[in-house]
């Protein structure tokens, strides 16, 4: 009746276009395995020293997720990368201008397309210190 259906429940059976994608998963996730003289990828766990003045308390970050070097280098470049846009155009940092504090320099910000925004991209600094967010 529904040619979507995949599964034959009077049978019990997957439908073979099924079994095909598991087999083919199956045959990927095996190609996938690391050959002996391949490195092994890990995570570069180096802290990250977060400078700020000895009157300032210090952030409060999860004990469970240290700051790290690569962290904070990941968080950089996804702050800078315009795949994350829907047309793959724009960037944090095309709104959050950091020659401008991180934020827009234009009255209202500009999205993608062209389309018009309503509201100004505000300062995002010392967000480490912020328990809220404005939105
Ligand atoms: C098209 C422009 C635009 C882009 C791109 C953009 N923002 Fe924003 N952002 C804004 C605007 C405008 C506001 C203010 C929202 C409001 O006034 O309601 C804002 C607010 C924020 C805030 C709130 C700050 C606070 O103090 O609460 C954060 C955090 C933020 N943006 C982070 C980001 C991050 C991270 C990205 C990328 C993933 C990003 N923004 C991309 C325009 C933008």
């Amino acid at each position: 009746m529904n040619g979507s259906r995949s599964f034959n429940w009077n049978t019990g059976s997957p439908h073979p276009k099924w079994i095909l994608m598991a087999v083919l998963l199956a045959g990927t996730i095996a190609s996938c395995n690391r050959t002996p003289d391949e490195p092994e990828i890990t995570a570069d766990s180096t802290p990250y020293q977060l400078v700020f003045p000895a009157h300032v308390t210090p952030p409060i970050l999860p004990a469970d997720n240290p700051l790290t070097q690569a962290k904070v280098e990941l968080g950089r470049m996804l702050f800078h990368e315009t795949a994350l846009s829907g047309d793959e155009t724009m960037s944090c940092a095309t709104c959050h201008l950091q020659s401008a504090g991180f934020s827009d320099t234009a009255r209202f910000s500009i999205g993608i397309q062209g389309l018009p925004g309503h509201r100004q991209a505000m300062a995002v600094s010392n967000m480490a210190w912020n328990s809220n967010r404005f939105f």
